[in-house]
């Protein structure tokens, strides 16, 4: 199948490079010059695990560049629109760019085409973009509108694309139907998973995902509710960590009993310090203003973020209860990402969290596996530095903060942390370590639904415990507070 991919930004470029790898002969458009250059020499632009790979398998062969619209849509079968939906003031869905695209393309249908929103988009998008499109002349049955929602994760885009749990196609007619079950078939018959050269599969695979297929407007639908109920899963654990720390009881302990009814599930039960990322704040925020257009006001949503905002917060008032006063005091934090395994750091707690320090009057010596560079083109060099490695963000620093999950942060060396810190304190917004072990190498350890420990003090030892540096030296014993 001839595919174009409009927009060649995060989605745009896993989507163009997964259809490549999949079999199909892809056209990426993008009116960007700079970013067009960069891929046409195998750069990518994104931070994403397998897209330097599938970029340097498929470049010039199955995979090739365009910056003329007319041309890309005038060789393809399918043009899947991928541009960015940006919030706007009210929290909408700024449809802007979909609109314009919508224009561009009516002017150069000449065969039978299908278009595909992959765009995060709200319900009735699909109807518009076919109204926009047959208002500038593109001829009632020489095109079909469909929604094929999205549903990677930034970190694992391309296996979350060659491996989902589902594949959603949202259709109004059976051509159109048809035409987007061949571009999957090589996932949804299997026969992609049998080739020697795929992409190995993130974990065990038990068979092909299933292809729900649906109407548009649900398809439009399926997206928003999935990345709202995801995010009421987190908000709701985060509320659950409040509780536990009144109450004296470990949210960890709490997770593990919940997780493990099947109905509910493990996943997106991690306490912390709320979501952040371009996905589900401004999908939630976009979520609420469509219901409230169609005339339902969905409060649950508010609470849900309420909730994430509060998490923010909440972790201030422990650094602060953990430093007492926060002026002039030096911190380390690990973090700056959104999550761990991504360099974007687009509406990351971690940075919300720093500048608030900032604006206390701290001074912030960070260090990211990824991120640096993002985060240096919002935050500045006024006030933070940004360090090469773990250990150097904690020399001398009066506390180390966690404020973001990467693995690499969850193995470093405890011992040598608790050398280079000027305190010995952790405030972890991830949950990245163990309580007892904490305690046992002499930090000063606060995490998110768990109990406070230092020392001896405070730790609930319900697992056995790791033994600690408690003979490592004679300063061990002593927990030195600011
Ligand atoms: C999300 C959706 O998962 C994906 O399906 C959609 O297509 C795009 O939005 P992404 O934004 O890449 O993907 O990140 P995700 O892994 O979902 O995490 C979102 C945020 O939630 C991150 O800030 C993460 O740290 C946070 N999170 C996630 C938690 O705080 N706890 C959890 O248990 C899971």
């Amino acid at each position: 199948m001839r595919i174009s991919v409009i927009g060649s930004g995060y989605v745009g470029l896993v989507t163009g490079i997964c259809f490549a790898e999949l079999g199909h002969d892809v056209l990426l458009f993008d009116n960007d010059p700079a970013k067009q250059r960069a891929l046409q020499q195998g750069v990518s632009p994104i931070h994403e695990k397998y897209v330097p790979e599938l970029l340097a398998r498929h470049r010039g062969a199955r995979l090739t560049f365009s910056s003329s619209l007319a041309e890309s849509v005038d060789k393809s079968d399918a043009i899947f629109i991928a541009v960015g939906t940006p919030p706007t003031v009210n929290g909408e869905a700024d449809l802007s760019y979909v609109e314009s695209v919508a224009r561009e393309l009516a002017a150069s249908i000449k065969d039978y085409k299908i278009v595909v929103g992959k765009s995060t988009v709200p319900v009735y998008t699909s109807e518009w973009v076919r109204r926009i499109m047959q208002l500038n002349g593109a001829p009632a049955g020489l095109f079909d509108v469909a929604s094929n929602p999205e549903f990677l994760r930034e970190g694992t885009a391309v296996t979350d694309f060659l491996y989902p749990d589902r594949i959603v196609i949202g259709t109004d007619t059976p051509a159109c139907e048809e035409r987007l079950r061949r571009i999957y078939q090589p996932l949804a018959d299997g026969t992609y998973y049998e080739r020697g050269d795929a992409v190995p599969p993130p974990k065990a695979i038990s068979g092909p995902p299933p292809l729900i297929s649906t109407t548009a407007k649900s398809a439009e639908l399926i997206k928003y509710a999935s990345n709202a109920f995801l995010a009421m899963k987190i908000s709701f654990i985060n509320a659950v960590a409040t509780l536990c720390e009144s109450v004296g009881a470990d949210v960890e302990q709490v997770r593990e009993g919940i997780g493990s009814d099947s109905r509910i599930g493990r996943q997106f039960l991690n306490p912390g310090l709320g979501y952040g990322g371009s996905c589900f704040p401004k999908d939630l925020s976009a979520y609420r203003a469509v219901a409230r257009e169609c005339g339902y006001d969905f409060r649950l949503l508010e609470e849900v973020m309420r909730i994430n905002n509060e998490q923010r917060e909440r972790f201030l008032r422990k650094v602060r209860h953990a430093l007492w006063t926060l002026k002039g005091k030096r911190l380390g934090v690990l973090g700056l990402a959104f999550k761990g395994g991504t360099d974007d750091v687009r509406e990351s707690p971690a940075i919300a969290v720093i500048r608030s320090l900032i604006d206390e009057g701290c001074r912030i010596q960070a260090y990211d596996p990824a991120a640096t560079a993002n985060a240096r083109e919002i935050l500045g060099d006024a006030s933070i530095q940004y360090m090469n490695s773990a250990l150097e963000a904690a020399t001398g620093a009066d506390a180390l903060l966690v404020l973001t999950d990467w693995d690499e942060f969850r193995s470093i060396d405890l011992g040598r942390l608790h050398d280079v810190l000027h305190y010995p304190i952790v405030i972890d917004g991830r949950n990245l370590y163990d309580p007892t072990t904490m305690a046992d190498w002499g930090f000063s350890y606060t995490s998110v639904g768990r109990a406070d420990v230092s020392r001896g003090v405070g730790v609930q030892k319900s697992s056995v415990s790791t033994p600690g540096p408690a003979q490592r030296n004679s300063d061990a014993d002593v927990v030195k507070v600011p």
